[in-house]
């Protein structure tokens, strides 16, 4: 028995192993997939209203400034936990009257307080982007953020 690894076998082990590894992370991948649209989210409830709410999001650009499930900008709070806090679990229209009336005042003018753009939304985004917000409380994270501040 050769006391020292040949040069072929550690190439057998360098390509062994890449390709192993290579399978791992696949698996791991199409896991992670399959994991995410069937425990973590709610496919069944992504109604249209929500997906236009996301555009509104986006078109917008909110993350500009706030995360949204820790992702996104630190100027302003997380927003993926913003219908818990505002109550919506025990009381989704005062929730949403309060996050249309907050949406609605910005900015608030108050000297020393980080400001938040108007963004002129009509009715229906504002309740499109709400039930967005709504959607994603849902979202299942494994305690991610650590914190409500994201
Ligand atoms: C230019 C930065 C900026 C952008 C862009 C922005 N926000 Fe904000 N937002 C803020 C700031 C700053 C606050 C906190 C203001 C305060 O507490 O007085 C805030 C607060 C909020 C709150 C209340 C959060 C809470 O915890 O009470 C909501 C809801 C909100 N924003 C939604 C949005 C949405 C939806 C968008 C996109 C349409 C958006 N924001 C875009 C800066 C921004």
């Amino acid at each position: 028995m050769a006391e020292r690894l040949t040069k072929s076998a550690t190439r057998n082990i360098f390509y062994g192993g890449s390709a192993f590894f290579f399978v791992v992370f696949v698996l791991l991948t199409a896991h992670t997939h399959y994991y995410m649209r069937t425990v973590s989210t709610d496919e069944s409830t992504l109604s249209e209203s929500v997906i236009r709410g996301k555009h509104v999001w986006e078109r917008n650009s909110c993350i500009n400034c706030h995360t949204l499930l820790g992702e996104g900008a630190y100027f302003a709070p997380e927003l993926g936990n913003v219908w818990i806090r505002y109550g919506g679990r025990d009381d989704p229209q005062g929730a949403r009257d309060a996050l249309k009336a907050w949406m609605q005042s910005q900015p608030s003018g108050v000297e020393g307080r980080r400001q938040m753009p108007q963004f002129n939304l009509t009715d229906q985004e504002l309740d499109d982007l709400v039930d967005f917000l709504e959607w994603t409380s849902r979202v299942k994270t494994q305690g991610w953020p650590p914190n409500n501040a994201g």
